[in-house]
């Protein structure tokens, strides 16, 4: 990868020398070096082990899911993608990033024969019926994607969508149903073995493509979860893994905290310990990124919020994590983050060079307030807003990181995503939590389960039920 293709990370709007006594001194991060050397040590051992099979998805074979990709070019004018959680926000921020930003609005040609992209996250029945009412589903691609095959959202709309499919409910407003085989229309994305969609691909025939174990769903993005839409979408693949696999070695070969993931993990770790910093904000000044700014939302939040360490004391940690978009949010969040309690880090996203640019007439030369803008771009803009608001957190003491995009493209969003992935995995080791699980999350859903009269959660239901009543 040549420096030019490089993302780059640059902590110094974190440090005592520019920011005084909030930042980081030299011997904190020296201090840091060693056990962000062993957590890095000890997520490698697990690696080679076999457990963390995320790692290793950058140099994953996907000729087959391209294969697919290909055969269907063409035939689909929606994909419609069917998750929630890990399931969904990794295929909403690739799209997000990588399509053109009204992709959905352009015509089939202008989309070069690729379909639309819907992603429906959520149960939410005025934005699901609105959705299906819409839809062409002879022309449309469901790909329902969920590890456990079981979770209540996914399953909801799964089993919405096979209705209409098989001819039980008028979809799109108008013509009257129709049956259309299922195995056609529909793709599963799921765990290789278990689940009730592994057994359903397996008794009908429907395309599935595993998610290893090993790969939890906020470390799916990489996983056939988000490059099947990825690849169906016309993404490239190629290059969002090859910038994955460019961070990778990068990471493996400049251990500690010379890499991006340990120092972005070192500086966030001291931000939380040391200054007591709970808030981690991450804020893109880009439009086609703030999705992956969700997208790390639930990735920093569902791995490093836990009640239990490793050796099962109670300890609650984990830094709550904050999305906002530049410049748009300085209008909104910025003056809370500059004046407020200074209990944020913030990490900005820049991008230095913008696929369009739009250069601002020189109009009105008579009206200062209207003429410095002219000859300028709105990229030029952007960037010095980022600039401007680095500096006025830097003036009140207030740390900033920056990662820098050399433009927004697969491979340097494959470097971003895997970047901050291991940079978690590395913040799971220092906090001494485990950061693959999510007990808290499995709670909520076995409840709803329960409460939903699925067989199996009685008692949890009724246990739902009796604290209603004591509320
Ligand atoms: O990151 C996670 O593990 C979760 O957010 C899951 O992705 C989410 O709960 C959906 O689970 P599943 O893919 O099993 O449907």
């Amino acid at each position: 990868m040549s420096e030019r293709d490089a993302i780059e990370l640059d902590v110094t709007l974190a440090l005592a020398e520019a920011i005084g006594s909030g930042g980081i001194t030299g011997r904190q991060l020296e201090g840091c070096a060693g056990p962000m050397a062993a957590a890095q040590a000890a997520l490698e051992g697990r690696r080679a082990a076999g457990d963390l099979a995320w790692m290793d998805l950058p140099g994953q074979d996907v000729s087959g899911l391209v294969r697919f990709a290909e055969e269907r070019h063409g035939r689909f004018d929606n994909l419609l993608v069917l998750g929630i959680g890990g399931s969904a926000l990794g295929t909403i921020a690739l799209g997000g990033a990588l399509l053109h930003p009204y992709h959905n609005l352009l015509s089939k040609e202008e989309r070069g024969g690729t379909p639309r992209l819907f992603v429906l996250d959520n149960v939410d029945p005025d934005q699901t019926r609105g959705l299906f009412d819409l839809l062409d589903w002879e022309r449309t691609l469901t790909n329902v994607v969920s590890k456990s095959g079981g979770t209540a959202e996914t399953a909801a709309a799964y089993l919405l969508v096979r209705d209409i499919l098989e001819g039980h409910v008028a979809g799109k407003a108008g013509p009257a149903a129709i049956r259309l085989p299922v195995a056609e229309h529909m793709v599963f994305t799921t765990d290789p073995e278990k689940g009730v969609l592994r057994e359903i691909a397996e008794e009908e025939g429907i395309p599935a493509f595993p998610i290893s174990a090993g790969v939890g769903g906020r470390f799916s993005v990489l996983s056939p979860v988000g490059v099947l839409p990825a690849a169906l979408c016309g993404m490239d693949v190629a290059a969002l893994l090859a910038g994955a696999d460019a961070m990778d070695r990068r990471i493996r070969e400049s251990p500690g905290l010379r890499n991006p993931a340990g120092l972005f993990a070192g500086v966030q770790y001291l931000e939380y310990t040391a200054f007591t910093r709970r808030l981690s904000v991450m804020m893109p000044y880009s439009a086609r990124l703030r999705f992956v700014a969700d997208w790390f939302k639930q990735l920093w939040a569902e791995s490093l919020g836990k009640a239990r360490d490793r050796r099962g004391s109670d300890v609650h940690v984990g830094p709550t994590p904050v999305e906002a978009l530049g410049a748009t949010d300085q209008h909104s969040q910025v003056q809370l983050y500059v004046e407020g309690p200074d209990d944020k880090v913030v990490t900005f996203l820049r991008v230095g060079s913008f696929d369009r640019e739009a250069t601002m007439p020189q109009l009105h030369p008579e009206k200062p307030a209207l003429a410095y803008l002219g000859g300028h771009g709105l990229g030029e803009l952007l960037n010095a807003e980022q600039r401007a608001t680095a500096w006025a957190l830097a003036r009140r003491g207030r740390p900033s990181i920056r990662v820098d995009l050399p433009r927004v493209d697969a491979h340097a969003l494959g470097q971003l995503l895997y970047m901050l992935e291991v940079a978690t995995g590395l913040m799971g080791e220092l906090l001494d939590i485990n950061a693959f699980d999510q007990p808290g999350v499995e709670l909520g859903k076995e409840a709803t389960y329960g409460l939903m009269g699925r067989t199996g959660y009685e008692a949890l239901a009724r246990e739902v039920a009796g604290l209603r009543k004591g509320a």
